[in-house]
């Protein structure tokens, strides 16, 4: 990362550039004068003249070449931005004079892949980073995929935002390999969602919350992670309250749906034991290779649960209570032992869900246009009246914050066809590959 301190207002760099052009320009014309004057001069008058000429043509193309090469028109990509950095700075924040220096915001910048990576140092001078961050963007013309506030600095990512992932390729990636012993063979690579941000299997990440609003791609990115767990192999388990085409789908492609609160109930009390076990048999004495699933070649078991608060407001209380035991049983001891939760919500309150299952969802993913505060914070863990100026969801587009990738990371959801009966005969595909999800149907 390359260093950028603005100290001047610029004024002593146009008086320097002021006078090199005109030593440049008085070189050039007095040779000409005289030449012009017919005038014969002695041979080392001529060298002279010949020799202030030269110079002067020299400085005068170094100097014109600099400028370019310092300009927001540089072909050198660095340095245009650092113009431009220099350019928004003057132009938009503060800065306050300091004797014959200005006390100005400081810039660390660089570049990668093509992405332009800033850190900026406010230095007591600006209040919101977040909005100096989208207005960057907005001048850079190019998007903020990702902002992250530190202690005394704002680290931003900006970049032309990569093609989503088509989701119905990714789900049959591997599929036509697949032969003999490899049909039961599985997987703990990380699922792609979009650029960096992945769904990692076996880290603190594990667990996902998803929120957002009534039509803004909650259950289409569900269908996804649910096509990539079947894909690598593992056990999964759908509960969809709503009963809608998500889990007839799912259902369809002999996936175990739980819909009604006693359906729900049973499920959550047979992953419980099944963890629980799990751990007695095969974590129960310590054994530092053996830290997780992944280790011992274990087949996870994920459990997608979509809507979850229209389940819990309709539930009568001890119905409530227990399903929220059951949940947070998983979400705090789950890990390890290879039992992941994803659970999605329009909304969410503090009060909706015991913290005991939120904070153990360390991937957060918010998408959606109109999301309120309240969620917002629940989702990404800062505040909308801080950071909210830089968010920009729409349908299927929104931002995920992961231990990995720290901050608000921009992404767009992999896609998937309007038509289910394309899904699900990718799903039925995975099913028949001889993968044990049917198990416990
Ligand atoms: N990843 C995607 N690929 C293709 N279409 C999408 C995607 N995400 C959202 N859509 C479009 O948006 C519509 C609504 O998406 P979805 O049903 O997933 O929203 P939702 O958040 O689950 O809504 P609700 O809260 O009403 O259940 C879909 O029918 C689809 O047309
Ligand atoms: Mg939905």
């Amino acid at each position: 990362m390359r260093e950028l301190r603005i100290y001047t207002d610029g004024k002593p760099a146009a008086v320097l550039k002021q006078s090199l052009l005109l030593i440049s320009v008085v070189f050039m014309v007095i040779p000409a004068i005289v030449s012009g004057s017919g005038l014969t001069a002695p041979p080392a008058i001529r060298r002279i003249l010949w020799l202030m000429s030269f110079s002067g043509s020299a400085l005068l193309t170094a100097l014109a070449l600099s400028v370019w090469l310092l300009s927001r028109f540089s072909p050198v990509e660095g340095l245009k931005i650092r113009k431009k950095l220099i350019l928004f700075t003057r132009m938009f924040l503060h800065s306050e004079e300091d004797g014959a220096l200005r006390h100005c915001v400081r810039w660390q910048y660089g570049m990668e892949n093509g992405r332009v990576k800033t850190i900026l140092y406010p230095n007591g001078l600006e209040k919101d980073t977040a909005d100096i961050a989208r207005r960057l963007s907005e001048y850079l013309e190019v998007t903020l995929l990702k902002y992250e506030e530190a202690d005394r600095r704002a680290c931003c990512v900006f970049g032309c935002a990569p093609e989503r992932y088509n989701g119905l390729q990714m789900m049959k990636e591997g599929i036509a390999g697949w032969t003999g012993s490899d049909k039961t063979g599985r997987s703990y690579e990380p699922v792609p969602i979009y650029d960096g941000v992945v769904w990692d299997f076996v880290s603190e990440a594990l667990h996902i919350l998803l929120l957002a609003p009534s039509g803004a791609g909650k259950t289409c990115l569900l269908k996804y992670l649910c096509g990539m767990v079947l894909n690598r192999g593992h056990s999964l388990y759908v509960i969809d309250a709503k009963n809608s085409d998500f889990g007839m789908l799912f259902r369809q492609a002999g996936v175990r749906v739980a819909t009604t609160t006693g359906e729900i109930i049973q499920l959550l009390t047979e992953l419980v034991e099944e963890m629980e076990k799990r751990y007695y048999t095969t974590f129960y004495t310590y054994d530092p290779a053996v830290t997780d699933f992944k280790e011992k070649g274990m087949q996870g078991h994920f459990l997608i649960f979509d809507e979850i608060l229209s389940v819990l407001s309709y539930a009568d209380k001890d119905d409530k209570k227990e399903i929220e035991r059951l949940l947070g049983q998983l979400a705090l001891k789950g890990r390890a032992a290879g039992f992941s939760i994803v659970i999605t919500a329009q909304k969410l309150n503090a009060a909706d869900l015991p913290k005991a299952i939120t904070e153990q969802c360390q991937t957060r993913i918010i998408l959606g246009q109109m999301v309120s505060d309240e969620t917002f914070h629940q989702a990404t863990n800062m505040y909308k009246k801080d950071v909210g100026s830089i968010y920009r969801g729409d349908v299927g587009k929104g931002y995920a914050v992961t231990p990995k990738t720290g901050g608000l990371t921009y992404i767009e959801t992999p896609l998937l066809p309007d038509d289910t009966g394309e899904c699900l005969a990718v799903l039925r595909e995975l099913g028949e590959r001889g993968k044990p999800y049917g198990e416990g149907r």
